[in-house]
């Protein structure tokens, strides 16, 4: 049994259609981040989870129960937001004990379980102090607290480390992680940054314009992206991709009119056609212009990472990134060659966008 079952679930406003029967099984204990651009419906989908918002059409079950008509505080989830509104005249213990006090619980009870909760968060020591007097990442962490007394069954976390500076974000990020490793809530977290849906999920799910693209685990969904749209979405700098048409042959034209010979590897099983290939910029590989099967190119900059140098290159149109090591020696200007290893290539059908799988590549046999 899931712990969410989300069944053709479809919301619209007024007559505009923003989820399109949306279909995902999330399993007990799991981490599943929903990630996708501004406006593609995340928030509304975790807000129909939580009874925040009405669904249009489908069905949501929270175990067996199905809980389309059920209020949100009968669905046993507690919601993060980005915006946690702490009550401001509370001092940090009230805030998190809040929802314990309207239920009635005694006062010795609330007090030992908003202790055990500040513990778990790390804020025993600031108990008696008033939100205003609390760093962002500390207040964000009192509205963990204060979602985590309830005991909830599900967490529903809404971009809660967006209003954070970019060192808390990965503490915070750490921090979430390690009480889901403890605590084994079953956790659905929204976010449109990459690199924290990467490194908190146990699950992805990648949405675009209110329908999900892929569901995978961070590394499947990296390693094999199902859409031309997750292939650029996902990694930094995004993944090379290049418009073409493949000819009779081994060529692979490109739209910008140069030509690509292909390796036995590279050949997609169509004979001919418009495709797109893409291949991650780490994958490709830099060499001398001229050499063997080399795409030639001069670069145009570099954006130095410490780690890393990303060496950028006009190529078909497109800005052509390749990553090298901080070691290599190469500087603006310098004429490349570019080598495309076959089996970090990707190929997406130009008219929709799918992946094209390795089992539908035929690679020719020697006759
Ligand atoms: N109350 C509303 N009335 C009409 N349209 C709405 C309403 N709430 C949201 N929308 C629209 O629904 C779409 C999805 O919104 P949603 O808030 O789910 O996006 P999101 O993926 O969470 O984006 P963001 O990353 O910007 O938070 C958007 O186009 C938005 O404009
Ligand atoms: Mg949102």
């Amino acid at each position: 049994m899931s712990a969410i079952s989300i069944r053709q679930v479809a919301k619209s406003y007024a007559k505009s259609a923003v989820v399109h029967g949306v279909d995902l099984e999330i399993e007990s204990g799991e981490f599943v981040v929903i990630l996708g651009p501004s406006g593609c419906g995340k928030s509304t989908l975790l807000r129909m989870i939580a009874g925040l918002e009405a669904i249009t059409s489908g069905e949501i079950a929270i175990g067996t129960q199905i809980v389309n008509k059920l209020e949100p505080r009968e669905r046993g989830c507690a919601m993060v937001f980005q915006n946690y509104a702490l009550y401001p005249h509370m001092s940090v213990a009230e805030n998190i004990g809040y929802a314990l006090k309207v239920a009635g619980v005694s006062k010795a009870e609330r007090r030992r379980r908003v202790e055990a909760v500040a513990a778990t968060v790390g804020l025993s020591d600031t108990l008696d102090r008033k939100p205003a007097a609390l760093s962002g990442g500390q207040r964000q962490r009192v509205a963990m607290g204060r979602a985590m007394i309830r005991e909830p069954k599900i967490f529903l976390f809404d971009e809660p480390l967006s209003n954070l500076d970019a060192i808390l974000r990965v503490g915070m990020r750490a921090e979430i992680r390690r009480l889901h490793r403890r605590l084994g809530t079953t956790s659905v977290f929204v976010t449109h940054d990459q690199v924290e849906a990467m490194t908190l999920a146990d699950r992805l799910v990648v949405m675009r314009a209110g329908r999900i693209e892929q569901v995978g685990t961070p590394a499947e969904v990296y390693d094999r992206p199902a859409t031309r749209f997750v292939a650029s979405f996902i990694g930094a700098p995004p993944m090379n991709l290049m418009d073409g048409t493949l000819e009779p042959g081994d060529a692979f034209r490109l739209a910008c009119g140069r030509q690509l010979a292909l390796a036995p590897g590279m050949r997609v099983g169509f004979g001919a056609g418009r495709v797109a290939f893409g291949i991650r910029p780490e994958h490709v590989v830099l060499t001398r212009p001229g050499a063997p099967g080399s795409l030639d190119a001069n670069v145009d900059f570099i954006e130095e990472l410490g780690a890393s140098r990303v060496v950028y290159a006009e190529f078909g149109g497109i800005a052509f990134a390749t990553v090298v090591p901080p070691e290599a020696l190469v500087r603006t200007g310098d004429p490349i060659g570019l080598l495309l290893p076959a089996q970090h290539l990707h190929a997406f059908d130009a008219e929709t966008g799918r992946r094209i799988q390795p089992a539908d590549r035929r690679i020719p046999q020697a006759a």
